[in-house]
């Protein structure tokens, strides 16, 4: 299986090169913020619960995203044979932590992390044009200096988390989204040869 995290700050392109990641190696996409989103337009339970979170720009509590992330994996076993890319989750230390156990008790693991790294001012350009473009309720400047916080207080210490485990690829972010495809295959390549 080929497992993948796909990491990065608000808007650092993990949605974009997910689509190319899943159609290049046949993996299974689980975007939690997708998967709240969907929640919201049903008007679920959950929905109702994400939105505020989602709206001031801060992380639903770790519990509850755990246990969303557990039954999305279990639901769909047989799409995520090959392996899944992990977008948007984890987010922070608790939630690698439990990334790791539930991987573990499935009889996989995280085969590797590719990290997007773009400038902040590029980040806040690219959710303010989506913002205006599609009207996602979080892509406005006061939720987008919240989201970032949060980025860097609690998710890029994760950065850390899976250097210590020599599994972060650091590529650069910037330029078209092809460019930055060819970089990531690049990293990625070589880990199915081996
Ligand atoms: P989530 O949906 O994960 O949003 P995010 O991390 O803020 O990131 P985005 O989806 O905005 O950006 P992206 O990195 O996917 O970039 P994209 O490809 O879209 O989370 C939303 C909220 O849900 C959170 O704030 C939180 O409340 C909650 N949540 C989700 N997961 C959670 C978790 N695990 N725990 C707790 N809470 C959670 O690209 C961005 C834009 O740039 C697009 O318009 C795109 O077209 C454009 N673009 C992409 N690549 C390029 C390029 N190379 N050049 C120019 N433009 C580009
Ligand atoms: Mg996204």
């Amino acid at each position: 299986m080929l497992n993948i995290v796909i990491f990065g700050a608000p808007g650092s392109g993990k949605g974009t090169q997910s689509d190319n990641l899943i159609k290049t190696y046949n993996l299974f996409h689980i975007s939690t913020g997708d998967v709240l989103r969907d929640n919201i337009k049903r008007g679920t339970e959950l929905g109702a619960i994400a939105k505020a979170y989602i709206d001031k720009g801060q992380l639903i509590p770790d519990n509850l995203m755990i246990d969303i992330l557990a039954s999305v994996l279990d639901d769909h076993r047989e799409e995520a044979a090959n392996g899944v890319i992990f977008d948007g989750f984890p987010r922070t230390i608790a939630q690698a932590e439990a990334l790791e156990t539930m991987l573990q008790e499935r009889g996989t693991s995280v085969t590797t992390v590719v990290g997007l790294e773009v400038p902040e001012q590029e980040l806040i350009d690219r959710i303010l044009l989506r913002g205006k473009l599609t009207g996602r309720s979080d892509d406005n400047m006061d939720t987008v200096k919240n989201r970032l916080g949060v980025y860097h207080n609690q998710t890029s210490p994760l950065k850390e988390f899976y250097q210590q485990r020599g599994l972060y690829q650091s590529i650069e972010g910037t330029g078209t989204i092809e460019e930055i495809f060819d970089r990531i295959q690049a990293v990625i390549n070589p880990l199915l040869e081996a």
